[in-house]
């Protein structure tokens, strides 16, 4: 969440201006206070009336405009911005801030920013291949407080196909989150396993589970926030398949958190053709065997100074349950959800977890989105 953040967004001349209201909406619905600093170009493709009324402030774009609220907004703007987000940012205007031009509400304001500003580009595929784009993007990326963003490919909008457009406001607003978040992982690898692990009966069906991966994703979000450099596995695979992958990524990781739900069993034998419906009987019987437990595993592999994370999705004896499985994988904490709590476990976008620890302690936690529920997480893991 972005709650109590001061977010300034800067909007130059781009078509891609058209996206920066939906921006800005997103970013007032996540608890960001929000004003806004144009190009004169910039209100040709995005009216002041949207962006004030949704920014629910006057929107700086004259810099001698009598409405403004002080003489100097381009000095008081960015002392008062947590982040200055630069989108889209023009050839025209990424040149002038990488040279310290700053003659318009835009570019004195950037002039005057020392906090983390996120650019993101926008422009036709020629201008974006210039030399003098291609130095300016190169110098502003130099700076330590700016994130220089890369355009995207695709079409454009005179018409061609090409390197040139903004990114989308997703990748955007995920920037932002980044950019305001201390880089508190720096340098540390981490694994995470998420999702449903799939094990095929025959070429057409499969067993799995209702794991959606949202809680994996989240903590893999969070992780590259703080800096980490983060190894996914999730996807259609086995448990098997996850197994492998899993081990070769915890070799030299520093942290592995297991947010997958792996398949305990998979068919002894899975058919080479489709399993025919019989004549001879009503029911049907499936030889199950037992699949590797990758946290054990990797429980057995840590080594001192590495972390493991396992998680426990229980409908009774909750903490028993779960104190058992720290314990007999190895793990240094565990997560526990419980189905019996509402809002809480597959497919959800929110979770209500119980924290065990090594030592026998315990942390309980309220129902809250699993992207908070991925910073407790990871609040809770001491890096060595
Ligand atoms: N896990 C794993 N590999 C398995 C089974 C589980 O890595 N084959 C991990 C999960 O990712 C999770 C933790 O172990 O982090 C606990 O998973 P869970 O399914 O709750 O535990 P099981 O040991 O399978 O116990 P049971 O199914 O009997 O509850």
């Amino acid at each position: 969440m972005l709650t109590g953040k001061h977010i300034l967004v800067g909007i130059s001349g781009g078509i891609a201006a058209y996206k920066i209201p939906e921006l800005i909406r997103l970013l007032v619905k996540a608890g960001a206070d929000v004003r806004v600093a144009t190009t004169r170009h910039a209100l040709e493709f995005v009216t002041d009336t949207t962006l004030r009324t949704l920014s629910g402030h006057t929107v700086y774009s004259d810099v001698f405009a009598s409405v403004n609220a002080h003489a100097t907004e381009h000095i008081s703007l960015p002392e008062w911005a947590d982040l200055m987000l630069v989108a889209p940012a023009t050839a025209n205007v990424l040149g002038k801030m990488a040279a310290g031009i700053a003659d318009d509400a835009l570019t004195t304001t950037f002039a005057a920013m020392r906090k983390p500003v996120v650019i993101a580009p926008a422009m036709n595929d020629k201008m974006y291949a210039s030399p003098a784009t291609q130095q300016a993007m190169r110098t502003l990326s130099q700076w330590s407080n700016i994130t220089m963003l890369d355009c995207a490919e695709g079409p454009l909008a005179c018409g061609t196909t090409g390197k040139g457009r903004m990114q989308e406001i997703e990748v955007l607003l995920e920037e932002v989150y980044s950019a305001l978040t201390p880089k508190t992982w720096a340098g540390k690898r981490v694994l995470i396993t998420a999702g449903p692990t799939i094990e095929k009966l025959d070429p057409v069906r499969y067993i799995s589970n209702f794991s959606t991966g949202k809680m994996g994703l989240a903590l893999a979000q969070e992780c590259r926030r703080r800096g980490a450099e983060v190894t996914l596995v999730m996807g259609q695979m086995s448990a098997r398949e996850m197994c492998e992958q899993a081990t070769a990524g915890f070799a030299d990781a520093d942290v592995a958190i297991l947010a997958a739900a792996v398949a305990d069993y998979r068919p002894v034998e899975q058919a080479a053709t489709k399993i025919k419906k019989t004549a001879e009987s009503s029911q049907m019987t499936l030889c199950l065997t037992e699949n590797p437990d990758i946290a054990a595993t990797l429980g057995q592999q840590k080594r001192a100074g590495q972390v493991l994370v396992g998680f426990a999705l229980e409908t009774d004896h909750e903490i028993e349950n779960a104190q058992r499985k720290l314990t007999k994988k190895n793990l240094d904490m565990i997560v526990l959800n419980s189905l019996q709590d509402k809002g809480a476990g597959f497919g959800c976008d929110t979770n209500k977890v119980t924290l065990l620890f090594h030592d026998g302690s315990q942390k309980n936690y309220p129902l809250q989105s699993k992207e908070a529920v991925a910073a407790v997480i990871l609040d809770n893991i001491t890096l060595s």
